[in-house]
């Protein structure tokens, strides 16, 4: 591995950024959302690859505007139609020959894995645009609409709701506990819906390090008091559609309805990564309701993007 490589930053996960980075990214993309124009040329001539081997519309839209707003190209890639989508060249020859051309590549994939072993072949900063097991830049974007609504992120209590064991819920673990947020996580009992064993023993190290709450629960009442209540679809990309009426009836209990978000309080905001499904993680009455704050959080991808793309690109 050359020096460059080595010195290199990627996004892979927020478990490999500290506290202070995570909120200098947030405090940059505040920055950028404030003063567009002010960044028309941050990234001329400068391009991004996309590689999608699952479905998106707000990671694909939202990366390929930020790098045009940021003065630069993003060039949208199918793993489907590609020489490693066909079984035909390794993720490590990919990664080699896409850095020869492009200055960044943003991956959205289904194995973490292959995550890796792009950014461990690439001369230019990758980015995790969603794998099974984390979605880091959809977490920053959401640490950037909570920022907003309540004007501070320290001491505020997020509740998640539903499937933990989840790309979302991961994220979450990673950021929260070490940015001084309270965090509970509500779901089943049992390895199918819980997070990543790992994952959780980082999450209790850096709440124990950082002073703050982390509980795991299958009660839903645990959302008692909270600022932001979150789910995410209890039928993520990579998850057989034949599992579907099995999840349903095992998550139906962490629906977050009426009764839920009365529980959390008249201050909580209900929070949704999208794309979410109506009677099922959540109430159409809750998501179209007067504190869900969804379309603001979709709209921050775009500003949390191009913090990240300046952060890794200039
Ligand atoms: N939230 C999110 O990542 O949405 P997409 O799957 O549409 O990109
Ligand atoms: N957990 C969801 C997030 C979608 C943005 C999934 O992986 O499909």
């Amino acid at each position: 591995m050359d020096q460059k490589m080595k010195e290199l930053r990627h996004l892979l996960s927020l478990k490999d950024l500290s506290g202070k980075e995570i909120l200098s990214l947030v405090d940059l993309a505040l920055k950028i959302k404030k003063s567009q124009s002010k960044y028309a040329k941050a990234l001329a001539g400068k391009n991004l690859l996309m590689f999608f081997e699952k479905p998106s519309l707000r990671t694909r839209l939202s990366f390929e505007v930020a790098m045009l707003q940021l003065g630069g190209h993003a060039i949208y890639y199918d793993l489907q139609g590609s020489p490693l989508g066909k079984g035909k060249e390794s993720v490590e020859d990919t990664a080699r020959v896409v850095a020869r051309y492009m200055d960044a590549i943003m991956a959205r994939l289904y194995s973490h894995e292959d995550l890796k072993k792009i950014a461990a072949n690439s001369r230019v900063p990758v980015i995790n645009g969603l794998t099974d097991f984390s979605h880091p830049c959809q977490i920053l974007s959401d640490l950037l609409t909570i920022r907003e609504k309540f004007g501070k992120l320290k001491g505020l209590k997020l509740s998640y709701l539903g499937d933990a064991n989840n790309n979302v819920t991961h994220s979450f673990m990673f950021a929260l506990p070490k940015i001084g947020m309270h965090l509970s996580i509500c779901c089943p009992p049992g390895k199918e819906f819980s997070p990543n064993p790992s994952v959780v023993e980082a999450a209790k190290k850096y709440a124990k390090d950082n002073g703050t709450k982390f509980i795991i629960s299958s009660n839903p009442e645990e959302v008692r008091d909270s600022d932001v209540l979150y789910t995410d679809s209890w039928m993520s990309y990579h998850i057989p559609k034949d599992q579907e009426a099995r999840r349903i009836s095992a998550l139906q209990k962490y629906q977050v309805n009426s009764r839920l978000m009365h529980l959390a309080g008249k201050k909580a905001v209900f929070m949704h990564c999208l794309p979410a499904e109506r009677g099922k993680e959540v109430t159409a009455d809750v998501i179209d309701g007067a504190q869900s704050i969804v379309l603001d959080e979709a709209e921050n991808r775009l500003h949390m993007q191009k913090a990240i793309l300046l952060w890794l690109m200039k």
